[in-house]
């Protein structure tokens, strides 16, 4: 039992969308100086909620107190002044403005009316240092890894004195190897007092970081547990309001004989000059999927970028059903049945604004059923839609619902549906059960060994081993923009694979 105060405690709170109820009397208490882990399925509630907390929303009734006092926050700004820090499931920076920039964005210290950014950045240095949140404070965030954003998203907070800290899927954006670092913070972060609500996904990390767990299910609270003494299996269950299978079931298949998709001692530039791909050479076959594995920044960004068509190669060659493609723009690749999920669904997947619908027929929205006499037919894309929300468990209104309205697991899986019901016969999934929760990836993975058996060509990368391990039937490991290795997962282990990650290797 915790025995600290309780800090900060929502009674009743209920938020009604226009089309959908997100959160139903939803009560939860977080206390001085612990983690508390928020846990529930894709569109559960559980970032609306954390949006009321920070003023982003109104809740349609219900209440917060913050110390015992009833409190109605019209603004993050109001949010902020009483002590609350957020860092959201999707950032909020300036792209173009300096860490520090962005830092004191909002809340620059007063020396007279010039801002006095030497302070500032000092400020900012020395709270980088406490809680070894190292990132440099001139930095521009467009050249920042998602990581670091991240890092300047918390020193943004703790430079205003956050007391609360609500954090939206963090992790979902780190490596592996960074989430670890993450932790430590948040731990010091919690002995200094500072009191952490921390959405997730996955069950291990709920375990190893909180003191208990809030577990969310369509917008009602369906279980708090202390957690120490709940196990994986009862919160994926209290979660999804079913067993979950937690492992995959991968029965063998025979790969094809020809290549379906090839990469010819291929080279590509990075961002900023250098070489972000050397001499990359691979096969994928039809009815195989071949897992890249690696930490993050070896070149998996540019290798995505470079098979889609959305980034020019300096030498070699792509290969799609023994035609050269190399030179194709990504609207060709996509006519002849090469297919993509990509890592950024905000910058690459989705045009947030549109319908999913929409978002469902682009890129063949000019083709059968999505048109018709040169105009967009759409009965016809609205139906398809409505048959994948179906399929896929979308949990949206219907097709015509923004998919700026849906939340970021939902959004996740317009992309894999639309994607994976266009049938390729070459699939490239970069990261794709990122911010899914464990339902919603048992059944993306069972699809993605769906199309394997159905003979499509997948290329998997992902910076998760286990993934890669679950569904992979062959593996190469990226490291510094070269393959260094190629193992077959039945004999071979996460801990060989990470040695070569690294750069190392027997
Ligand atoms: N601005 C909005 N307008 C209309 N509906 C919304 C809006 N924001 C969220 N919703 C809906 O409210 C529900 C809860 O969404 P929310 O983003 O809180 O889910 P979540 O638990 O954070 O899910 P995820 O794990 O996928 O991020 C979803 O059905 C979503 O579509
Ligand atoms: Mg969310």
């Amino acid at each position: 039992m915790n025995t600290q105060p309780v800090i900060l405690e929502t009674r009743k709170i209920v938020k009604q969308f226009p089309k959908v109820l997100a959160n139903s009397d939803v009560s939860i208490q977080l206390h001085q100086g612990e983690i508390l882990a928020l846990l529930g399925e894709n569109g559960a509630g559980k970032s609306t909620l954390m949006n009321i907390l920070y003023g982003l929303y109104q809740p349609s009734s219900g209440e917060i107190y913050l110390h015992g006092k009833a409190v109605n926050f019209r603004s993050p700004r109001e949010a902020i002044e009483n002590g609350l820090g957020m860092v959201h499931q999707h950032f909020m920076l300036v792209e173009n403005l300096t860490v520090t920039e962005n830092i004191i964005l909002g809340s620059e210290p007063g020396r007279g009316l010039t801002i006095d950014y030497a302070a500032a950045r000092r400020q900012v240095k020395e709270l980088s240092e406490r809680y070894s949140l190292k990132v440099n404070p001139d930095s521009r965030i467009e050249d920042l890894s998602v990581g670091l954003q991240q890092r300047v998203e918390i020193l943004k907070a703790l430079y205003r004195k956050a007391s609360v800290l609500i954090l939206d899927e963090p992790t979902a954006v780190l490596t592996p190897q960074e989430v670890e670092g993450f932790f430590t913070v948040a731990r010091r972060l919690r002995d200094d007092g500072v009191s952490i609500i921390i959405i997730t996904h996955k069950l291990e990390e709920v375990k190893a970081i909180s003191d208990r767990v809030y577990i969310l299910r369509r917008g009602k609270v369906a279980g708090m547990r202390e957690t120490s003494t709940v196990s994986k299996e009862e919160l994926a269950t209290l979660m999804v309001g079913r067993e979950v299978v937690l492992t995959v079931h991968r029965t063998p298949h025979q790969r094809g004989q020809k290549p379906v998709f090839e990469l010819k001692n291929l080279s590509v530039q990075g961002e900023r000059g250098g070489e972000a791909l050397r001499d990359v050479s691979l096969s994928v076959h039809p009815g195989e999927v071949l897992g890249i594995a690696g930490v993050d920044g070896n070149g998996q960004t540019e290798l995505a970028e470079a098979i889609m068509g959305l980034r020019s190669v300096a030498a070699g060659k792509i290969i799609h059903k023994g035609e050269l493609v190399t030179g194709l723009n990504t609207k060709k690749r996509i006519h002849r049945g090469i297919g993509c999920v990509p890592s950024d669904r905000h910058r690459h997947g989705l045009v947030l604004p549109m319908t999913i619908s929409e978002n469902i027929a682009m890129g063949l929205h000019r083709d059968k059923p999505n048109a018709r006499f040169f105009s967009l037919d759409y009965p016809a894309m609205n139906s398809s839609a409505n048959a994948l929300i179906k399929r896929f468990d979308i949990r949206a209104p219907g097709p015509l619902t923004a998919a700026e309205q849906l939340s970021g697991g939902n959004q996740q899986k317009v992309i894999l549906a639309r994607e994976i019901s266009r049938k390729p016969s070459f699939l490239l999934v970069n990261q794709p059960t990122r911010g899914l929760d464990v339902g919603a990836i048992e059944y993306i993975h069972s699809e993605i060994l769906r199309m394997r058996d159905a003979d499509a060509g997948v290329l998997l990368i992902s910076l998760e081993l286990e993934e890669i391990f679950s569904l992979a039937d062959r593996i190469l490991v990226l490291y510094e923009g070269q393959i260094v290795k190629e193992l077959k997962p039945e004999n071979s282990s996460e801990k060989e694979v990470g040695l070569y990650m690294m750069g190392g290797g027997p």
